[in-house]
């Protein structure tokens, strides 16, 4: 990869100085930060792509060490991420997770005299302001009409004026911590009451700073759909759309989790209702934010509500959906690379991009507890005996050479299938064959599609 960078004096000059051009190395090495499902997805991905020369995943998991080269540095250690990508001639680096991303990793790369000249996957700390904070998003929303819930923001000097916003709703209430809060800062609420407490707790510091200030919107009723587009600022690509089952019990019931799996293509994400999201959000998205100045070069996650027909949006993300990308992944037919190629080049538009026309669903395998106290390092076994789907790991490790639980969620059991129900039948089938202590999993994925 080369770029006409001018290394600068002043590292805020290097936005205006930063001239890419299209010659890329044949074949690149890359660095991919997370150590999720989503990473080990996208690494099984960009691992199958000629243009890869060596992948590294920082930290990575048991499941990335299979497809490429784990390093131990946090996502969001800077300096040493820095300091390895200079050394190991780094040539692109991808970045899974939104907390590298809204602690400003591109910007920190691009002024950084050693690292400058490699291209970031991933927005701007600018850009990733639209999954850091929820009002910004809300206002950028507005400014650019692009449909959502009604909304105001409250700090904690104004407690008052959001008591008495409530009041003009109708239940359920939606309270949003402004910042990150690791997907635990959206309250719904049945009552007025309820809404009214925990808007007095979370302006109190329920949330430390995170909830500072609160969105309080309009309750939207209808069907979730993810929907995801890769942009290089100005032109984008629209990846293959999936839905997400957020509850742990089945029915969706229970507490809400990370995800505890996935299907793709979603069926009322006709070409026709694709077209209001393009339309009335993906265009005015990307339009927007050149339209702010707002560098922005890597993955928008629109997170809808099919509302009667008409698409809404309840959030950005600045990054992949997790556990979407271990189904989105898989009808993903084109060179990630070369879609890559053309994010870090400017160039999108003239990529094609291709999607399996198969289906591809994935099951989650969680920790028993999750998404509440769980137990870690329970060996996992029968990962050697899944034959009919792909097996990406979430939240696992290595110990004295077996492969440990590591988290809540540790296994993302991945099929194709002609149709959803053929999909479904392999990954439930597989699930089957891996074990560890107090293993769970929602056996009605799909259900209500
Ligand atoms: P978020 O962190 O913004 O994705 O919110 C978490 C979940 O809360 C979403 O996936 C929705 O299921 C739900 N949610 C958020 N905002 C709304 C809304 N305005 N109406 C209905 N459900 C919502
Ligand atoms: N699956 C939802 C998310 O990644 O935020």
């Amino acid at each position: 990869m080369s770029f006409n960078a001018i290394i600068p004096n002043d590292p805020v000059e290097i936005k205006e100085t930063y001239v890419p051009t299209i010659e890329f190395k044949k074949e690149q090495n890359i660095l991919l930060l997370g150590s999720g499902g989503r990473e080990h997805a996208l690494a099984w991905k960009i691992a199958k792509s000629p243009k890869c020369a060596k992948l590294y995943i920082a930290p990575g998991n048991a499941g990335t060490a299979l497809v490429g080269e784990n390093v131990p540095i946090a996502a969001d250690d800077f300096e040493q991420l820095k300091s390895f990508a200079a050394d190991h001639h780094i040539d692109m680096l991808v970045v899974g997770p939104e907390d590298p991303l809204v602690k400003g990793i591109y910007d920190e790369f691009r002024s950084d005299r050693q690292t400058c000249h490699i291209p970031v996957i991933g927005p701007s700390k600018a850009g990733a302001v639209l999954e850091g904070s929820k009002d910004f998003a809300k206002a950028f929303m507005q400014r650019h009409n692009i449909p959502t819930a009604r909304y105001q923001t409250f700090d904690g000097a104004h407690l008052e004026d959001g008591l008495r916003f409530l009041e003009t709703l109708q239940p359920p209430y939606v309270l949003k911590a402004d910042g990150l809060c690791a997907g635990k800062g959206v309250l719904i609420l049945p009552t007025l009451q309820e809404a009214q407490k925990e808007l007095r707790e979370m302006l109190g510091g329920m949330f430390g700073n995170a909830s500072a200030s609160v969105v309080i919107e309009e309750y939207l009723h209808g069907i979730e759909c993810s929907v995801f587009v890769l942009t290089d600022g100005k032109h984008y690509k629209i990846l293959p759309e999936a839905k997400d089952y957020k509850r742990i019990g089945e029915g969706d019931t229970g507490l809400n989790t990370g995800g505890m799996g996935s299907i793709s293509p979603v069926p009322f994400a006709t070409k026709e209702w694709m077209g209001k999201v393009e339309k009335r959000i993906i265009q005015p998205t990307i339009q927007g934010l050149q339209d702010e100045g707002i560098d922005y070069k890597g993955f928008v996650f629109f997170g809808l509500m099919n509302v009667n027909g008409d698409p809404m949006v309840i959030e950005y993300n600045c990054r992949m959906g997790d556990p979407e990308t271990e189904s989105v992944m898989l009808r993903l037919k084109s060179d990630i690379m070369d879609l890559f190629e053309g994010v870090a080049a400017g160039n999108l538009d003239q990529k094609r991009i291709e999607f399996d026309e198969r289906t591809a669903v994935c099951v989650m395998l969680v920790s028993g507890g999750y998404p509440q106290d769980y137990k870690k390092g329970y060996p996992i076994s029968g990962l050697e005996n899944v034959s009919d789907s792909i097996v990406f790991h979430s939240g696992t490790a290595r110990k004295d050479g077996a492969v440990v639980t590591a988290g809540g969620r540790v296994i993302a059991v991945s099929s194709y299938g002609t149709d959803k129900k053929e999909a479904l039948k392999k990954s439930f089938t597989e699930a089957e064959k891996i074990q560890f202590t107090d293993k769970y999993f929602r056996r009605d994925i799909g259900f209500d599609l």
